[in-house]
């Protein structure tokens, strides 16, 4: 066994979004969000369930936080939901919206935790949508306005701040496959949608640090390295095709101005875009989207392998047993990770990275020693420490990971079956339990060091967190 130590200062984190967590959806003024309202289509969600309650975190925040201080956390990462703040998309603020906020970061930053928030993670004011939501361009300007209302409120209080979560998944998971909302699957809107969304990014950059004092400003992006099936010509293509609409095609405009040629090319021949012209782009806006940053939040799960079948289709593959992939079918790939970060560092070399989200869904039940024994997600916990260690040797700057997630919770199209929590989180009662890869995670942010050996965590005398 050896122990592998992380940098001193290194930050230990979990991280939540607000519609998978909060509920209380109609408490205090929200507003509809355009989850509530994909939701409540029969069909959309797996298990048929809402996320109108969640984990009730907008009530049970102070014991989440009791839990957190109890994990040692350095930070928290969290996100704010627009229609809490304007309930109408734009207009008139909600203060009752931006109070919940204030109290959470109060109690976050008195616990010794300090606040990470995400302006949008997803959740949309559903007015906002009836407009045309991402796909209209002057979603921009209720964006910079709503990010400008929220740093002026906390910005005395909070300095590191997020833009958006995944832009990928905005625009393809809820504009092109229609998986989640707004449901739509039209492949020509989704790349509107990507650029309306990287562009209010851009705009809400200098808002960011206006606002609030000694403001670091990052965008989350989701990495999923692309590996061909086979050396053949083909496959390697359908592994760069990957790599160029799901990576480079969100990268490369905030890093380096530009959208990926070969990509804009696959588009066209796709008959997604007519020319290289992008009739959504206007002058300035690459400028606006690469205004620099202080840091990238990365999200890993899992790698791609790709290859084309026999119609000419370029597909992913699944090259390993079904019982091993997570029960989200992801692959365990621990490779692909230091793969993302060596690639993400020398391709576009941000100033700093925060690993933003990282994890496994798996489901196992609570014992009759009521311990919730959940040995392969600390595996899987473990194994991409090592690969995030090992990239900081080889000097990528990683300077914190955030592990995904704090709770169980409403993983969004496939509702509250797949399982990524440290915590349970029993839906009837709202009890949390604290699994054994939370107190596996607790020793590890102790120590600010994992090793490499299977053994399990410590337990102490008490198996229940202190309340
Ligand atoms: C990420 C999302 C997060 C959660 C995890 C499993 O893509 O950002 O909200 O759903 O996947």
């Amino acid at each position: 066994m050896s122990n592998h130590l992380f940098p001193e200062g290194f930050i230990w984190g979990t991280a939540t979004s607000s519609q998978q967590i909060e509920g209380a959806v109609n408490q205090d003024g929200r507003g509809e969000s355009i989850w509530d309202r994909f939701a409540s289509k029969p069909g959309n969600i797996s298990d048929g369930s809402r996320p109108d309650v969640a984990c009730d975190h907008y009530n049970r925040w102070p014991e989440d936080i009791q839990q957190m201080q109890w994990l040692g956390l350095d930070a928290y990462r969290f996100s704010i939901a627009w229609p809490r703040i304007f309930p109408q998309g734009r207009g008139q603020v909600n203060s009752a919206g931006l109070d919940f906020y204030e109290r959470l970061v109060d109690g976050l930053l008195a616990a010794g935790i300090e606040p990470y928030p995400t302006l949008y993670h997803w959740d949309l004011p559903q007015r906002l949508q009836d407009e045309g939501g991402w796909a209209n361009r002057s979603i921009v300007n209720a964006y910079a306005d709503y990010a400008e209302a929220v740093t002026r409120r906390l910005g005395d209080r909070v300095s590191r701040w997020v833009t958006h979560n995944e832009p990928w998944c905005i625009a393809c998971l809820g504009h092109e496959e229609g998986h989640h909302a707004p449901g739509h699957k039209d492949p020509a809107e989704a790349l509107a949608v990507a650029h309306h969304i990287l562009l209010s990014h851009g705009r809400a950059v200098p808002v960011i640090r206006r606002e609030a004092k000694n403001a670091e400003v990052g965008i989350v992006q989701i990495h999923c390295p692309a590996y061909p099936a086979t050396n053949s010509a083909d496959d390697q293509d359908a592994a760069r095709w990957f790599d160029g609409g799901f990576n480079r095609w969100f990268m490369d405009p905030v890093f380096k101005g530009s959208y990926p040629a070969d990509a804009v090319a696959d588009r066209i021949a796709a008959g997604h875009l007519s020319s290289s012209e992008m009739p959504f782009v206007q002058d300035g806006d690459l400028g606006i989207i690469s205004a620099p940053l202080d840091f990238l939040g990365l999200n890993y799960y899992s790698r791609n392998v790709m290859k084309v079948d026999e119609n000419g289709r370029r597909v992913a593959v699944k090259v390993v047993p079904r019982e091993e992939l997570t029960d989200m079918d992801w692959e365990v790939y621990p490779e692909g990770f230091l793969r993302s970060l060596m690639t993400v560092h020398q391709d576009y070399s941000p100033p700093k990275i925060y690993i933003t989200e990282n994890g496994a869904a798996y489901d196992y039940p609570i014992g009759a020693n009521g311990r919730i024994a959940d040995t392969k997600r600390i595996t899987y916990l473990r194994e991409h420490l090592l690969a995030l260690h090992q990239a900081i040797q080889s000097g990528v700057p990683v300077q914190g990971y955030f592990a995904w997630s704090q709770m169980d919770n409403f993983e969004w199209a496939l509702g509250y079956e797949k399982k990524f929590g440290l915590y349970a989180v029993d839906t009837e009662t709202q009890n949390r339990t604290a699994k054994d890869s939370a107190y596996w995670y607790r020793d590890v942010v102790a120590a600010n060091a994992v090793d490499d050996s299977d053994s399990s965590p410590s337990q102490g005398e008490s198996c229940e967190p202190e309340a």
